[in-house]
């Protein structure tokens, strides 16, 4: 049995989830993986708030004792660019392994931090930064390494197809956000989900795992300056408004594409409902593999999450403490 020691930066809707996904699959994960998963320390802003099912003991307002305390994995939860590049950098040139949701940290950093990992002999997990619950990250890095990606398209910001679910039902942009904040999708600044900003991010880091070098972002729009006349025009044509990201390869390089576009009901991208994300990778052999599933909220996105720190544990000389 490997014991590996997690220090969690965060405890809001994902860390959340971490903590009770960990508490429901501990002794599967134990039993198929050899694994002993165990959280050492939580990183949260208000120790005053109450937070069913984490353990009190465990939470901290100082960073530092996550990320210098005893741990093998930072699992960085907080988002951001600033304090969370800070707090991952430190996590591996102390030779922590990272998993991280942060995909506005990996689409600004993610060449330089990868760097650094692949120096320091660490791993960075970051299937939670893309499409929540659904494998793409996976997908890509693996089951399409053997391939020559033509190109991405999806539904890859949760909070916009479930703005445009609840607009096309007759509710107004500004009530359909309150919404998804409640039911904790959007992000802490709901503007990034609005404006396509996230969707490029995710977008920008699926591109660079898909095509490497080459890469540039063509154009970036949201659905802020929808009304729901502009969906209930589109319906009247048969149509339905999703926010799609493309990348797709053009002379020289690979274009990067973010917008509200109408697709007809037949599109795939047209029957994906709610929170929920899908991606469509064409390759030059394997052809065209739709992944769709929850995109964001707190269990999917926690078992991304496992599922990373899982692999490093299998993967990594864990067991024997890489942090002396
Ligand atoms: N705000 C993001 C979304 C969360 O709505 O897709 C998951 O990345």
């Amino acid at each position: 049995m490997r014991t590996l020691t997690i220090g969690l930066l965060g405890c809001g809707t994902v860390g959340r989830g971490f903590v009770e996904l960990l508490d429901a699959e501990r002794s599967r994960i134990r039993a198929r993986y050899g694994l002993e998963l165990h959280v050492t320390r939580i990183l949260v802003r208000d120790l005053s708030r109450e937070r069913a099912g984490v353990a009190a003991e465990l939470l901290t307002t100082a960073p530092l004792d996550v990320v210098d305390g005893d741990c093998d994995v930072v699992v960085e939860l907080i988002g951001g660019t600033h304090t969370a590049g800070t707090l991952v950098r430190r996590a591996i040139a102390s030779g922590r392994h990272v998993v991280t949701a942060n995909k506005a940290l990996l689409a600004a950093a993610g060449a330089e931090l990868f760097d650094d990992a692949v120096r320091r002999g660490v791993e960075i997990g970051f299937e939670a930064s893309v499409c929540g619950g659904v494998p793409v990250i996976g997908a890509l890095r693996r089951g399409f390494s053997g391939d020559s990606i033509e190109s991405i398209r999806g539904v890859l910001n949760g909070t916009s197809n479930y703005v445009l679910c609840r607009m096309d039902e007759g509710l107004s942009l500004a009530d359909a956000v309150s919404c998804a904040q409640e039911l904790g999708f959007a992000e802490a600044d709901p503007t990034l989900d609005l404006s396509g900003e996230d969707a490029a991010q995710k977008l920008a880091i699926l591109a660079q795992l898909a095509f490497g070098e080459g890469v540039r972002r063509a154009s970036v729009s949201g659905i802020a300056s929808l009304r729901t006349a502009d969906l209930r025009r589109a319906r009247r044509n048969g149509e339905v408004i999703r926010l799609v990201a493309e990348a797709r390869r053009v002379p020289g390089g690979v274009e990067l594409e973010v917008g509200p576009r109408r697709l007809p009901a037949g599109d795939p991208l047209a029957t994906v409902r709610d929170e929920q994300n899908a991606v469509i990778i064409r390759g030059r052999a394997i052809g065209e593999v739709t992944l769709s599933g929850r995109g964001a909220g707190s269990l999917p996105t926690a078992a991304a999450v496992m599922s990373d720190v899982i692999a490093i544990g299998i993967s990594s000389r864990a067991g024997a403490r890489l942090v002396a």
